[in-house]
C-alpha cells in the first residue's frame, strides 16, 4: 500500500467489514480483552468500524507489514488508551515473544489473501492466542480482477523476477478450472 491516506477512502472494505462484524455483533461485545487486527492497513477499518463494536474494556494493536502504513495508522489513528499500531510480518518465523499467548481476540480482514506461506500464518496467530481464544478472519477467495492480473503479470519476463507466482498468489485463492 503506497498511499494509506488514498486507502482510506476505499468504503468497499469498510462495508464489507461492517457486513461481517453486524454478523457477530453479539458475539464481539462481550470481547473485553487484549486483541489484535493483522493487516491493519492505515487504521481506519480497526478504529472506526471495529473498535467501536467491542467491550469499552478490550484494547487492540494493529498489525501490519509495511512501515508506512503503520507509521500513518499511529500518526492518525492511535487511541492512548486503547488502540496502537505495529509492524509485523504474519508470515514470519520467527514471532515475537512479546506477542506469544498474549491475545483474547484475533481479527484480519482483506488480509490474509495476500500470504503466500497460509501454514505459517496460522499457526502464528494460533501461537498469539491465548488457550481457548477466538478469531475473526474475513479474506477473499476469488477476486478475478485482483488476482489474475498478478499471475498474468508473474509469467511476463518484464515483471517476473519481482513477482514470483509463488509468493504473489495465495493458497487461499480459488482458482476456477478452465
Ligand atoms: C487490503 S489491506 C486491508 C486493510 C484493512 N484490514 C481493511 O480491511 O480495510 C491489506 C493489508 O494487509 C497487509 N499485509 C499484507 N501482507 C501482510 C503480512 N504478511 N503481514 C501483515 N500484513 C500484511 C498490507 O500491507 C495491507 O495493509
Amino acid at each position: 500500500m503506497i498511499n494509506p491516506e488514498q486507502y482510506v477512502s476505499n468504503n468497499v472494505c469498510k462495508r464489507n467489514v461492517s457486513l461481517v462484524i453486524n454478523e457477530f455483533a453479539k458475539e464481539l461485545k462481550n470481547i473485553s480483552g487484549k486483541c489484535m487486527d493483522v493487516g491493519c492497513g492505515p487504521g481506519d477499518v480497526t478504529r472506526d468500524v471495529l473498535l467501536p463494536v467491542l467491550n469499552s474494556k478490550a484494547t487492540i494493536i494493529g498489525t501490519d507489514i509495511m512501515e508506512n502504513v503503520v507509521e500513518y495508522a499511529n500518526k492518525t489513528y492511535n487511541d492512548k488508551e486503547r488502540l496502537k499500531f505495529e509492524m509485523l510480518d504474519i508470515q514470519t518465523k520467527k514471532l515475537p515473544e512479546k506477542y506469544i499467548s498474549k491475545f483474547d481476540h484475533i481479527f484480519s480482514f482483506h488480509a490474509l489473501h495476500w500470504c503466500y506461506d497460509i501454514r505459517q500464518t496460522f499457526e502464528n496467530i494460533y501461537c498469539m492466542l491465548r488457550p481457548d481464544k477466538t478469531m475473526l478472519i474475513l479474506s477473499v477467495a476469488h477476486h478475478a480482477a485482483l488476482f489474475e492480473p498478478l499471475e498474468t503479470m508473474a509469467q511476463d519476463m518484464r515483471y517476473a523476477s519481482y513477482m514470483e507466482v509463488n509468493t504473489i498468489t495465495s493458497k487461499m485463492w480459488y482458482k476456477k478450472k478452465s
